[in-house]
């Protein structure tokens, strides 16, 4: 095994190997600007760590791996103009330093790009990463759907939440995991119990999202902070907190949420304050609490060594303490 920034290491490299100079520029330059950019690379280094769990040479999880991350990346490019956002690891998003007809195209030339990484697996593999790859991808764009469906709507509830964090984040932290997995060829059992492992790390892992989206330092960040109360997102923190306000705050929360205000400084700090005051920020905390430990909890029924499970474990509780 190796250690996660190793394991960061090895993708930067395989990354930087597979760049060919190519036209036309204006596809090319916003793929590379944003792959650049980097970011934690954490589902691909959970692809690297599953194979090698699962006794395979990380090597031969490096294809797989960046196909992951690829199209993470285009989901990135995407989402930023679905959610209006004007920062990405902290820079200009690419539709704001190119325009929004560039952001989509690169964006659909890196979800195919992302595909041909599974060409470099003989058929057998190849088949099974292709089959979950195109299914995760369907489920993130449901999941996308519901999120930007729930802008408009004010009678999102918990399960509809869950069920849209599921599918727009969860199942590729899943699906990364799995692909670990498949090409290491383990059994089934293993591969479903790592899918279960990284659906629960990832449900963790939004919540966080969501509460750093809010009370995240700007400095450190990388996004806009605010950016989803900017936009009514209807976030674990929003509906807990609409759950636990009296009838003044619930007032003000559901008036904030219904329109798209010209002052989002005071909406931000006014909302951000209600989310404290009701106990929904501590609840979400608790939340992150309760899906890692599931996710820790599916690796005690995994056939591998204690130390493997460990290291998992470990990169679980890691993640929990971030701060981007
Ligand atoms: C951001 O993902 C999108 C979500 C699903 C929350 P990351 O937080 O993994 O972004 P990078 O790749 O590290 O920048
Ligand atoms: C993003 O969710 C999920 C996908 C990109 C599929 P968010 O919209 O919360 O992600 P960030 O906060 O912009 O990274
Ligand atoms: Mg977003
Ligand atoms: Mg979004
Ligand atoms: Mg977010």
């Amino acid at each position: 095994m190796h250690t996660i920034y190793q394991y960061q290491e090895f993708i930067s490299e395989y990354l930087q190997s597979q760049y060919e100079p190519k036209e036309p520029k204006n596809l090319y330059e916003p793929i590379h600007y944003i792959l650049d950019l980097g970011g934690k690379r954490m589902r691909p280094v959970l692809t690297l760590m599953s194979a090698e769990v699962f006794d395979a040479d990380y090597k031969r999880a490096l294809p797989a791996a960046l196909a992951v991350e690829v199209f993470h990346n285009f989901s990135l490019v995407h989402d930023d103009i679905m959610d209006d956002a004007p920062l990405r690891r902290g820079k200009k998003t690419v539709h704001e330093k190119w325009n929004i007809n560039t952001g989509i195209l690169s964006g659909d030339a890196m979800l195919i790009l992302a595909y041909q990484y599974f060409e470099k697996y003989e058929p057998v593999i190849f088949r099974k990463l292709a089959k979950l790859f195109s299914k995760t991808a369907l489920e993130v764009c449901e999941g996308q759907q519901w999120d930007v469906d729930f802008e408009v709507r004010n009678d999102v509830t918990i399960p509809e939440y869950l069920k849209m964090i599921e599918y727009k984040t969860a199942v590729l932290v899943a699906a990364a995991m799995k692909m670990g997995a498949i090409v290491a060829q383990t059994s089934e059992e293993n591969a479903n119990l790592i899918y279960e492992f990284g659906l629960n790390l990832g449900l963790a892992f939004q919540l966080q999202d969501d509460y750093l989206d809010a009370f995240g330092n700007p400095e450190t960040f990388g996004k806009q902070v605010g950016g989803d109360i900017i936009e009514n997102k209807k976030t674990y923190l929003y509906l807990k907190a609409i759950e636990f306000s009296n009838p003044a705050e619930k007032e003000q929360l559901l008036h904030s949420f219904s329109i798209k205000m010209d002052d989002n400084a005071s909406k931000i700090s006014a909302v951000k304050e209600i989310f404290n005051s009701t106990g929904a920020s501590q609840d979400t905390q608790k939340a992150i609490e309760e899906y890692t430990l599931k996710a820790f909890e599916t690796l005690e029924k995994m056939d591998i060594s204690e130390d493997k499970k460990a290291m998992l474990k470990d990169f679980g509780e890691n993640l929990m303490g971030r701060n981007k």
